[in-house]
């Protein structure tokens, strides 16, 4: 089967198709380039939320600074080294460490800890905490850390900034990076690339006053910037921040109202555009629809699933949208749903760390 080449104008033209019979083709092209491309292994990440300190105030996340309403909680060294030996006897070889931003960090510690992983247990580590200086960056590329996710969450640079208010409104102690604006995340993932990270990004779908055209500018940002890693995940609205209150107002917006299909729209393209990259079937995506989400994702171009490894105990903390999946759950019940999603999508679970096949291929490795 030949798989044509995407124009901005085809992307829309699926963007916008609502005919389910024709959009078994999306589906059926998407399942078949993750196929022929990265084969039928799903890799799975063992995710630790390790603090839900937050020093931002993103207008979208239940993490924001300004919300009192959580009790804020870090875990300490001897948890997340339990943590890693969860995953190590589940066979999981990543673990993709994420916290909010800014005042979460112990960098020492946290260094001591990356190395023990990498030098010691030899597991692949993804970072996810947002936004840092370029000597960050390298302290922990230096430590080991070969991949990490700073999602730029709408190409749309007007809109990001209006979810994303300056540093300066936000907590004392973070400000070191000037605004808060999109240009810093893009030259951020560039920068990422430049000291050979495995580099991953993402965007959410339905964001109250997203069109369909930005949808479709964000993914030629994801074709632009060449990634290996991009998920994608429905926006879910949090009762506790203020774009709840504007989702209400545009909650029957082509966007919005149709963010579950679009997802999987967006996510069967990004397989299309980026053939070997390395896409998830997201948690927010399995809130959404708790029944198929995952497996849906994962039948429409998705190869990888993120079972959350964090203890139970500190979990309902981490809302970053409410009801989030596996809340409810310990590490062995969520790593038992990656491994039922994976056995009902009819695919296998992948054995070792599962490198981007993108991120090999431009090291010439492959
Ligand atoms: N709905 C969906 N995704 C969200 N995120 C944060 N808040 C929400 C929400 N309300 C996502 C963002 C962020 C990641 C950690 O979680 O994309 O990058
Ligand atoms: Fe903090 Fe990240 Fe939530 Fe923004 S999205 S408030 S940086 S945890």
């Amino acid at each position: 089967m030949k798989i044509p080449e995407l124009t901005p104008r085809m992307m829309r033209d699926w963007l916008l198709e609502e005919d389910s019979a024709r959009l078994e083709q999306l589906w059926y092209m998407a399942n078949f380039v993750r196929e022929r491309k990265v084969g039928q292994d799903v890799f799975l990440r063992g995710l630790i939320e390790f603090s839900n300190r937050c020093a931002r105030n993103c207008t979208y996340c239940g993490l924001r600074a300004a919300n009192g309403d959580i009790a804020r909680y870090s875990l300490s060294e001897r948890d997340m080294i339990g943590c890693v030996g969860v995953a190590l006897e589940l066979g999981i070889g990543t673990l993709v460490m994420q916290s909010g931003e800014g005042v979460a960090l112990e960098t020492e510690q946290l260094l001591r800890f990356f190395r023990f992983v990498r030098h010691e247990k030899k597991m692949a580590l993804t970072l996810s905490v947002g936004e840092l200086s370029d000597v960050e960056f390298l302290a922990f590329r230096e430590a080991g850390v070969n991949r990490y996710l700073l999602r730029f969450e709408t190409s749309n640079k007007a809109l990001y900034n209006h979810i994303h208010p300056a540093k300066k409104n936000c907590v004392e102690g973070n400000q070191k990076n000037g605004n808060h604006t999109d240009s810093d995340r893009i030259r951020m993932l560039r920068k990422l690339r430049e000291l050979n990270f495995e580099v991953g990004s993402g965007v959410m779908v339905g964001i109250p006053g997203q069109t369909v055209d930005d949808l479709v500018n964000d993914l030629l940002l994801f074709r632009e910037l060449d990634l290996d890693m991009v998920g994608i995940g429905p926006y879910m609205p949090h009762p506790e921040t203020p774009l709840a209150l504007e989702f209400e107002d545009h909650k029957s917006s082509y966007v919005c109202s149709n963010r579950e299909l679009l997802t999987y729209k967006m996510i069967a393209l990004t397989r299309i555009i980026l053939p070997d990259a390395n896409i998830p079937s997201t948690t927010a995506l399995a809130t959404l629809n708790r029944e198929h989400g995952r497996v849906l994702g994962l039948q429409r171009g998705a190869n990888i699933l993120m079972p959350n490894i964090t203890p139970q105990e500190y979990r309902s903390e981490y809302s970053i949208y409410p009801e989030k999946a596996g809340t409810s759950m310990g590490p062995d019940d969520s790593y038992a749903a990656a491994v039922s999603a994976i056995a009902q999508a009819g695919r296998t679970v992948g054995a070792g760390k599962g490198d981007s096949l993108r991120y090999l291929a431009r090291k010439g490795n492959h």
